[in-house]
């Protein structure tokens, strides 16, 4: 029998005041009420991983890593199944502090599906999405058709007081997303274990 999914979400912002906290807090409270898989936040905040500056590509490295930090991430990505990047717009593009965590390790990426999440001001973060299924594909990654764009300027209050979401039009699409990236981590797990990729 497979064992059961696991599924990281990871915060893709880390600075002070940052909105980006009551969105994971949105995804985790709305995923936990699934029993499907088994879901878990990663905050880069509590990955500390410094930028890139090995003399070879982290496709040529080897575990262990250095500094120690950067094992406990690959063992994090190591075990999941599939990801959700929730991720706001930095100039045109997605934060680098989400670019270093994908650029410190390579293998622990390959061939597991990747759902986005984003927020920001006129594109609603799409255009730092449209930049991260560039980076998975290089990742060797399965970048999935469903996303979340959401616009944090339009004068409305994106949340509730209790955290969840004014509007609930958003939740039908992450459960809706959530299904779709369930049926590539089963795939692509599946093809993982007979080693087809
Ligand atoms: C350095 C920086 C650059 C930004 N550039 C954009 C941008 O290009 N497009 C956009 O829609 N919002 C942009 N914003 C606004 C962010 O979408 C908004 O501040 C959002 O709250 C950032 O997410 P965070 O609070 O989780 O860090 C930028 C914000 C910062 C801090």
């Amino acid at each position: 029998m497979m064992s059961i999914m696991k599924i990281k979400i990871i915060l893709g912002s880390t600075r002070e005041g940052r909105m980006g906290e009551a969105f994971a807090t949105w995804v985790m409270s709305e995923l936990s009420q699934r029993s499907d898989a088994e879901y878990e936040l990663l905050d880069l905040r509590d990955y500390p991983l410094m930028y890139y500056s090995d003399p070879v590509p982290a496709s040529m490295l080897q575990s262990p890593y250095i500094p120690e930090i950067r094992n406990t991430w690959a063992e994090k990505i190591k075990e999941a199944d599939g990801f959700i990047v929730i991720t706001p717009e930095y100039n045109h593009s997605f934060p680098a502090v989400l670019k270093s965590a994908l650029d410190v390790i390579y293998k622990e990426w390959n061939n597991k599906p990747i759902g986005f999440i984003s927020y920001g001001g006129a594109a609603n973060g799409s255009r730092a999405v449209e930049h991260l299924r560039q980076v998975a594909v290089e990742l060797q990654m399965a970048p999935i058709r469903d996303a979340i764009h959401i616009g944090i300027f339009t004068g409305q209050s994106i949340f509730n007081e209790d955290g969840t979401m004014a509007n609930t039009h958003e939740n039908k699409k992450l459960s809706g997303m959530t299904d779709q990236l369930l049926w590539w981590s089963d795939a692509l797990k599946t093809a993982r274990e007979k080693k087809i990729v």
